[in-house]
């Protein structure tokens, strides 16, 4: 089988902090950055149950001056980044502390490569402007177990302006200390752990199909196939159980590695219009458009798609009919299985989409330039 480029690069300026209860330590692993104003941005979720809070006090103690907000609520626009810009430089902060899910930590990622710069968010967007030289240090707290922004090096930011979903990327948008405590995603719903949890899923499948694969990126891919099915699928049933939720979060983490260092495929390049059209969540979306991926391009990744297939047909109990089968029935379990047509869009809006994808598309080994990518999306209504 051939797997991977015979060249490649890893990187990972994050230091990583995992392990079940470490979020109560907050205030001891981040003592190395002698903070003295300190800046939560947080979700709605943190808010509620008492985290932002927690932080707060343990800091106070310390002496550390902590400045809230702004709450961060879906997916982050030029706004919320414009505002905790604002704030970081009105009270001189010296480090952001994001803790949520991917979007509060993209929307600190974002603000801690522009704030002490002098550039305009949009200067940002897809490359146009390189980050830094500055940057405030950010620590990121991820609640939810899927994006893998703890580790990545792209910020995705929906922009008001053009009413469009960009990336901010490079090494300087990692953050520079992860904690991940696996319990905080014990409060998730069992929708949001079916959707954040198919989300690490794609991220194994994209970053195995990619052409930027790695030998590194390619031995993580094939072990959370092998384990993120079953342990999601046990952690939407058995929802206080904390076994499913630590390898949940362990492989989000290690995908968040793998997208930083292989990238994804097609269908995150084409949810990013969707998702900015629907307002729908990232990996939903996702979901109503793999199917359609999987059939169109699994001739160009045969080997890998039937590797793939065999591995989530064996773990599924069921007979391997192959990739598009086997990834219904996976989406039935988890109650994703959904069409375009189920956010009442038609071919008309297929047609907008298409116009809207952006980013690199040449990760995918089914790209040609001039490809129509309408077709994904009219696959999928
Ligand atoms: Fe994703």
């Amino acid at each position: 089988m051939k797997e991977v480029n015979n060249s490649w690069l890893s990187y990972s300026p994050t230091e990583l902090i995992f392990g079940t209860g470490e979020f109560s330590n907050t205030h001891l692993h981040i003592s190395k950055y002698n903070s003295k104003r300190v800046l939560i941005v947080y979700g709605s979720s943190s808010k509620l149950h008492g985290r932002v809070d927690s932080l707060k006090s343990n800091f106070n103690k310390r002496k550390i001056q902590v400045h809230l907000g702004p709450q961060i609520n879906g997916e982050p626009n030029t706004s919320d980044v414009i505002n905790i810009i604002e704030k970081i430089n009105k009270h001189n902060i010296d480090l952001i502390i994001a803790i949520g899910g991917g979007s509060v930590i993209d929307a600190g990622k974002a603000a801690s490569v522009i704030a002490l710069n002098s550039y305009r968010i949009e200067d940002m967007f897809e490359g146009k402007q390189q980050s830094g030289p500055n940057k405030v240090n950010l620590i990121a707290i991820p609640t939810t177990a899927g994006t893998g922004a703890e580790l990545s090096f792209g910020s995705i930011i929906n922009s008001i302006e053009k009413k469009k979903k960009f990336g901010i990327r490079g090494h300087l948008v990692a953050p520079e200390m992860a904690i991940i405590d696996p319990s905080l995603t014990l409060t998730c719903s069992k929708k949001q752990i079916a959707i954040s949890g198919f989300d690490i899923f794609t991220h194994a499948v994209e970053t195995m199909i990619s052409k930027k694969a790695t030998p590194i990126t390619t031995l993580f891919s094939r072990e959370a196939i092998s384990i993120v099915p079953y342990n999601l699928i046990l952690a939407i049933n058995e929802s206080d159980r904390i076994e499913p939720r630590v390898k949940l979060s362990y492989f989000s983490m290690l995908m968040g590695y793998n997208l930083a260092n292989s990238s994804t495929c097609l269908p995150h390049r084409l949810q990013y219009p969707l998702g900015a059209l629907t307002n729908t969540p990232h990996a939903v979306g996702l979901a109503s458009l793999y199917r359609a991926w999987v059939r169109i391009t699994n001739k160009n990744s045969r080997e890998k798609f039937d590797w793939i297939s065999k591995t989530l047909s064996d773990i599924l109990k069921i007979k391997d009919l192959g990739i598009e089968h086997s990834i219904s029935i996976f989406l039935d379990k988890l109650e994703l299985n959904i069409k375009l047509s189920d956010f009442s869009l038609n071919e008309k809006d297929c047609s907008t989409m298409a116009k809207n994808v952006s980013g690199s598309l040449e990760n995918d080994p089914w790209w040609n330039d001039g490809q129509d990518l309408k077709t994904f999306y009219l696959d999928s209504l």
